[in-house]
C-alpha cells in the first residue's frame, strides 16, 4: 500500500509545521507527516520550513538569529488565511512526544542547504533516540553530505536523498550515499522510475502531490509512499480505489 506523509503538517489546509496541522494529518489518516527542522540561535532543533520567518510568522529575519525563547513568541499561524488561533513555532521535542501518543511516521527533512546548522545532525539523531523513535523516522534532506554524515553517526536510520530533477539511477545512488530511499520531486518521477525503484528494493516516496490524477497514478503504480499538503483528500482517494 502507498502511504501518505501530510506534507509540512498538513499544510493545504492547516498553518504549515504547526501542531494543528500535524494533529490534523492524524486525524484524517494519514500514515506519517513530513516536517523540516533548522536551529534557533542557542541550538534548539526548531519545525519551520522557511530559513526566514516572514512568510509564515509574524516577524522578519532569519530563524537562527532568534533563541527558542525570542522563536516561541511569535506566531506561526499569523500568515494563514483560515481562522486558526495563535500557534507557535513548535520544537523537535515537543513533536516527538506528540508522537509518542500514536503511530504515525515522520519524515524530517534537515534544512541545511542554505545555512549548514553545525551539529543539527547530531542534535536531531540524540532527540531520535532518546525518544526511541528509530523505527518511524526518515531523515532526507537536499543537502546528501548531510545524509551520508547521518549515515554514518546513525546506521540504524533511514536516510532519503531529495532531488528535483532527473538523477540516472537514483536507486543506485541511494545506496552508494548510505540511504534507503528516494524522494524525487513529481516531475523526477515518471511510471519506470517508480517501478525500477520498488523492484530494486528501494522505496520511492514523490513530492508535493496534490493533484488526484497524480495520487490516482502513483497508488495504481504501487509507489511506495506520497507527499501530500491534502492528506485527508489522499486517503479518500486510496481507499475508492
Ligand atoms: O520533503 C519533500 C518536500 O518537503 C521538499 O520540499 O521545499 O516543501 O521542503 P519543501
Ligand atoms: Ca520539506
Amino acid at each position: 500500500m502507498t502511504l501518505i506523509f501530510a506534507h509540512r503538517g498538513s499544510a493545504g489546509t492547516h498553518p504549515e509545521n504547526t501542531m494543528s496541522a500535524f494533529k490534523e494529518a492524524a486525524r484524517v489518516g494519514a500514515d506519517g507527516i513530513e516536517t523540516d527542522v533548522q536551529l534557533s540561535k542557542d541550538g534548539e532543533v526548531v519545525i519551520i520550513h522557511d530559513e526566514k520567518l516572514d512568510r509564515t510568522t509574524n516577524a522578519s529575519g532569519y530563524v537562527k538569529d532568534r533563541t527558542l525563547k525570542e522563536l516561541k513568541t511569535l506566531n506561526a499561524s499569523a500568515t494563514h488565511k483560515g481562522n486558526f488561533g495563535k500557534e507557535k513555532i513548535p520544537t523537535l521535542e515537543e513533536l516527538f512526544i506528540w508522537l509518542t501518543d500514536n503511530q504515525l511516521f515522520c519524515n524530517i527533512e534537515l534544512k541545511n542547504t542554505v545555512f549548514l546548522y553545525p551539529g543539527l545532525e547530531e542534535k536531531v539523531i540524540r532527540l531520535i533516540r532518546t525518544y526511541g523513535m528509530e523505527e518511524r523516522i526518515i531523515l532526507s534532506s537536499f543537502n546528501h553530505y548531510s545524509l551520508v554524515n547521518c549515515h554514518r553517526l546513525a546506521p540504524e536510520l533511514e536516510t532519503a536523498p531529495l532531488y528535483r530533477d532527473g538523477l540516472y539511477m537514483p536507486w543506485i545512488y541511494a545506496k552508494a550515499i548510505g540511504g534507503s530511499a528516494i524522494h524525487p520531486n513529481i516531475r523526477a518521477a515518471p511510471d519506470a522510475l517508480i517501478q525500477s525503484s520498488v523492484s530494486m528494493g528501494v522505496p520511492v516516496r514523490p513530492y508535493t502531490i496534490n493533484e488526484e490524477t497524480e495520487m490516482k497514478r502513483l497508488f495504481k503504480l504501487g509507489c511506495s509512499g506520497i507527499i501530500t499538503d491534502f492528506p485527508e483528500a489522499a486517503v479518500r482517494i486510496r481507499e475508492e480505489l
